[in-house]
């Protein structure tokens, strides 16, 4: 290991030697593990990304020749297109059964403003049931597994901070009955966080502040990890990219990754039709021939209400995070161990320590943290096909404690779309006077996920009475079964 007459040198050349101040009280222990921190970190890198991020906050231009891009819709909306969506979703479901695609949730992320103590994925998610979100994910890949008879091997990105804990669920729940071996887990690397004059901040004396390094790092994380061998062992060649707060996503969605395959795309997304001109959500539009998502508070807000002759929004498609990726883009993207995508600056309150060691607790943002963003590869595929979902089929994420895009809206939502694939399987749900259900509803994914198998599947005399709360469990029984 590098000494500290070296690191302490070093530091100090690049302006940091404050991580050091407090060394000759720390134990030997504590020496040894700010050692191996300081050990791991390239300075010259890092006084490059200061520059860049840190005392100069980045603008982003936006180029005059940016164009919306092409959407494929929700339905087609032809004969042809008809034809080509029931090929794409055959060669989705031969893909999957041939062993070709995997599923890849990330859940590093620090789950801040939802304030949960744990991995999110934990979180139980589900209105009657309460599932956590990896149970709810775990059910649909094994369903997705059992209708193609094939193992499908599930990536769950972790950080260093939740990695511990999240394995521990899986394995206190027994994985769900999911397979042990194929789930394999890996941890993202991790970023600084730095003072606004550059220094990086001090969460303890022995530690400096850490925090992960963005969902774009899953990509390198896939190749450092050896998720992206493994994958190669096992055939994969299709990656199945969601977010680990969104109950309603699709996990694998056959249409999705045989668009995708079909049309030699190396990235794909999925889109929503934004509620209104500046709902927050990343907008995808085209930029000198190459898709790219422009977020919203980089887009400025004439374009954000630009619309086309026919009155609809010009740049109106969102971007929720589903994502297909061809595992040879990853590989290309992450050769030699680098992948170069931009950084995202965000000013954050992170808890540290004051020049006299002493623990603060910051109310307003003190410091910065740098992220990558999955999105920013889409300009790196050489092609890359956008399909439109709705939103009450497929999206509402869990991001906040309370009000917008929080478990009580999840939760909401998950009712709503199990009462509509209900009422078209012919079952009665009850409504009250305005229309609305007030009962708790939920559908095991082991029994049906989606609106077409439960209708296929399910008993139309099923009664579901006002106030009790309905489950319809993986094998088609009713209660309250966990
Ligand atoms: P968010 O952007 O919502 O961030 O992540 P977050 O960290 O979960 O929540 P806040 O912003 O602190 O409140 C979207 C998805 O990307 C994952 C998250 O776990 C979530 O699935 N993510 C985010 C990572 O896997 N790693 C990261 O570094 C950041």
């Amino acid at each position: 290991m590098s000494d500290i007459a070296s690191i302490r040198k070093t530091a100090e050349a690049h302006g940091q030697g404050h991580m050091l101040k407090f060394w000759d009280e720390l134990s030997p222990s504590q020496q040894t593990s700010l050692l191996q921190q300081l050990a791991g970190i390239d300075f010259n890198y890092l006084d490059e990304l200061i520059a860049a991020y840190i005392k100069n906050k980045p603008i982003c231009e936006i180029p005059g020749n940016i164009q919306p891009p092409t959407i494929m819709p929700v339905r087609p909306q032809n004969q042809a297109q008809e034809a080509e969506y029931a090929a794409a979703r055959k060669k989705g479901q031969d893909l999957i059964a041939a062993g070709k695609v995997a599923a890849f949730v990330v859940a590093g992320g620090q789950g801040s403003r939802l304030g949960y103590e744990g991995p999110k994925g934990c979180l139980e998610a589900t209105p009657v049931v309460r599932k956590p979100l990896f149970r709810l994910f775990a059910e649909q890949i094994m369903a997705a597994s059992k209708r193609a008879r094939v193992p499908i091997p599930w990536y769950i990105m972790t950080s260093p901070d939740n990695d511990v804990a999240t394995k521990a669920h899986f394995r206190q729940n027994d994985f769900w009955g999911f397979n042990h071996n194929d789930v394999i887990f890996f941890a993202q690397g991790q970023m600084p966080a730095f003072g606004f004059d550059g220094k990086l901040v001090m969460a303890r004396k022995d530690r400096l502040a850490m925090s992960p390094n963005g969902h774009g790092g899953s990509l390198l994380a896939m190749q450092t990890s050896g998720a992206l061998d493994d994958m190669a062992k096992r055939g994969v060649e299709y990656i199945s990219y969601f977010q680990v707060d969104n109950p309603l996503v699709r996990c694998l969605d056959p249409l999705f990754i045989g668009l995708h395959a079909l049309q030699g795309a190396e990235m794909s997304a999925k889109c929503l039709p934004k509620r209104d001109p500046m709902e927050k959500l990343g907008n995808f539009c085209v930029v000198n021939g190459r898709v790219a998502v422009i977020e919203y508070s980089d887009l400025p807000e004439h374009l954000a209400r630009a619309c086309n002759p026919d009155g609809r929004l010009k740049f109106s498609a969102g971007s929720i995070a589903i994502h297909v990726l061809s595992r040879s883009f990853v590989e290309r993207l992450t050769k030699g161990g680098r992948c170069s995508l931009p950084w995202h600056r965000a000013d954050k309150k992170v808890p540290c320590i004051d020049p006299a060691g002493g623990a603060v607790n910051p109310e307003k943002p003190n410091a910065v943290k740098i992220e990558m963003f999955v999105f920013d590869a889409l300009p790196l595929a050489q092609k890359t096909v956008i399909l439109e979902t709705r939103r009450d089929e497929e999206f509402s994420p869990i991001k906040n404690a309370a009000g917008e895009d929080s478990l009580s809206t999840s939760l909401h939502a998950q009712v709503r779309r199990w009462t509509v694939w209900l009422e078209q399987a012919g079952i009665k749900v009850p409504r009250d006077a305005d229309g609305q259900v007030s009962t708790a509803i939920e559908i095991s994914p082991l029994f049906a996920d989606s609106a077409e198998e439960l209708a296929r599947k399910a008993d139309r005399n099923i009664t579901i009475s006002v106030g009790q709360s309905f489950y319809l469990g993986s094998r088609g029984q009713i209660g309250g079964a966990r």
